[in-house]
């Protein structure tokens, strides 16, 4: 099975979204998502690529969807999980692969991910989607960064790796 990381930004609700955007423009977050994600391969759902609305710079963009007809120039499709791993298999890439969201695909790859970077946002927002619940026993806090944005939210970047062999396997 592939490694994969979690990278999301969440409120104090484990709010991710608001009618298919992000809730908040915060410039540090997306400055911290970029920095950590560039030049690396980026896993996302196809509601997200559609609020993206373009293929991510310096980064293999790979969408998820059931849509046999889904193609965009520059952006890699697949239509399951089975069928993504047979492909990062043969690109034998040395890239991270960030599951970059959202929340149907965050729940998908819970259980398989060993990283998750998460910002929190010390404020809570109005809006419509959320990241699964988890169970933190199974995840050990390994970096904290707290930062204030110019927005006026304060911010942590925690980077949580899975304790011993928690994860599942692919069936
Ligand atoms: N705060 C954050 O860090 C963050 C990050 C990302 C997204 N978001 C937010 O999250 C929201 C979108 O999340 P969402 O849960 O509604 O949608 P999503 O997870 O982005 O996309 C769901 C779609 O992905 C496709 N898909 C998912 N799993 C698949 C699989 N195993 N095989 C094939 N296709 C699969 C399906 O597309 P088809 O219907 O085409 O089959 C499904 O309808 C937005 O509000 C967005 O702004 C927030």
């Amino acid at each position: 099975m592939q490694d994969y990381s979690i990278i999301v930004a969440m409120d104090r609700n484990r709010l991710i979204g608001a009618r298919n955007h992000l809730p908040w423009r915060i410039t540090e977050d997306l400055a911290y998502f970029r920095t950590r994600t560039l030049n690396q391969n980026v896993i996302m759902g196809r509601k997200t690529w559609l609020s993206i609305g373009k293929a991510l710079d310096e980064r293999t963009n790979i969408v998820l969807t059931n849509d046999l007809g889904f193609s965009y120039p520059g952006v890699i499709v697949q239509h399951s999980i089975a069928e993504l791993e047979s492909w990062l298999v043969s690109q034998q890439s040395p890239n991270e692969n960030f599951i970059i969201g959202g929340a149907g695909v965050f729940e998908q790859f819970l259980p398989l991910a060993c990283k998750m970077y998460i910002t929190r946002i010390e404020h809570e927002f109005e809006g419509d989607t959320y990241f699964p619940p988890y169970n933190e026993e199974e995840w050990l806090l390994t970096s904290y960064e707290t930062q204030s944005s110019s927005s006026g939210y304060e911010l942590s970047f925690n980077l949580y790796e899975r304790r011993g062999e928690t994860h599942a396997k692919l069936g």
